[in-house]
């Protein structure tokens, strides 16, 4: 009898705890500190919570309405932007971005904002050790006709960042759209502006994977990148080929080929002019010059060192 009043009076105590503690431990799961009123709910993905994070942007990244390819794109991230991750499936990560969500594969998001000592909204910016440089002939820039001139010998600082040009990038949107009008396809532009650590990042890469003479021949070393200029994009369809050389046989290859200088831009490494641009075929990379200038390379068949230099190469 005794024993059967210790357990009762066990049980209502355990009964009253419950009473008082679950409606507080309810509140603390909506009301938690951590999370802020207004932020999206963490996502579930197979069973496992998705904390969310913040990510950098490694090259150029587009968002999409779903986790794939086949999703309609949304926007176009720039490099170095930081975004915020609130999911994650199958190499997508769902992200906030300016208020959009949508989706963007992992490949180009880290953790790390990698180039980010050169991104000027972070506060965690570092100078370059070297804030100049000078190229092989001792000149900081080399600029001809208003054409700022960058190649194996002709080189920029490591502090040069322009960001994209604003001029570059309106034509390059100008020409994407008249692609798709003119033969109903979908350029992207999926590499533009990049700094001299992200191209160092990039070239170091590539010889680790391809060999030096291989990285030589497709990868400028940094400081020699047109892409550091904010002039030059990498183009390519719809994931398909690119930066491959089949892309110049594509029909977007051709077209842009035949059409980029209506919009200001020259096919800067062509077939069989290695010997002068010191590049292999590029079929997807495209400088801007402007109309005029680009005009008369296409139709004089030039690259941009015969069009500056002439005979003094
Ligand atoms: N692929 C070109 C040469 C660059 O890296 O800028
Ligand atoms: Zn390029």
């Amino acid at each position: 009898m005794h024993l059967r009043l210790k357990m009762l009076l066990g049980v209502l105590i355990l009964i009253i705890a419950a009473v008082i503690m679950v409606p507080r431990m309810l509140s603390d799961n909506v009301e938690s500190p951590e999370e802020p009123v207004g932020q999206e709910p963490a996502e579930e993905t197979g069973g496992e919570e998705f904390q969310d994070t913040y990510l950098f942007t490694t090259d150029y990244l587009n968002m999409r309405t779903g986790p794939g390819t086949e999703h309609e794109k949304i926007r176009t991230i720039p490099v170095g932007e930081k975004v915020r991750a609130i999911g994650y499936e199958d190499g997508w990560y769902q992200i906030e971005y300016k208020g959009q969500i949508g989706y963007s594969i992992g490949e180009y998001l880290s953790e790390l904002l990698e180039e980010g000592e050169d991104n000027p909204d972070s506060p965690e910016i570092e100078e370059p050790e070297e804030t100049q440089e000078e190229d092989e002939t001792g000149e900081m820039m080399k600029i001809i006709d208003g054409i700022l001139l960058v190649n194996k010998t002709y080189g920029l600082p490591s502090d040069y960042y322009p960001d994209v040009d604003p001029q570059a990038k309106m034509k390059v949107e100008e020409m994407i759209k008249a692609a798709r009008d003119e033969i109903n396809k979908e350029i992207i532009a999926f590499s533009g502006f990049r700094s001299y650590n992200y191209q160092k990042k990039l070239y170091n890469s590539s010889v680790e994977t391809d060999g030096e003479e291989y990285a030589q021949r497709y990868s400028a070393k940094p400081g020699h990148s047109e892409h550091q200029t904010g002039l030059a994009f990498d183009l390519g369809g719809q994931m398909k080929y690119w930066l491959e050389p089949e892309f110049a046989d594509t029909e977007e290859g051709i077209w842009l080929a035949d059409n980029a200088h209506r919009f200001g831009f020259i096919l800067r490494y062509p077939k069989d002019k290695e010997h002068i641009t010191g590049y292999a075929y590029e079929p997807w990379h495209f400088r801007y010059v402007g109309e005029d200038h680009a005009g008369r390379i296409y139709e004089g068949n030039l690259t941009l060192e015969e069009y500056l230099l002439g005979e003094n190469q």
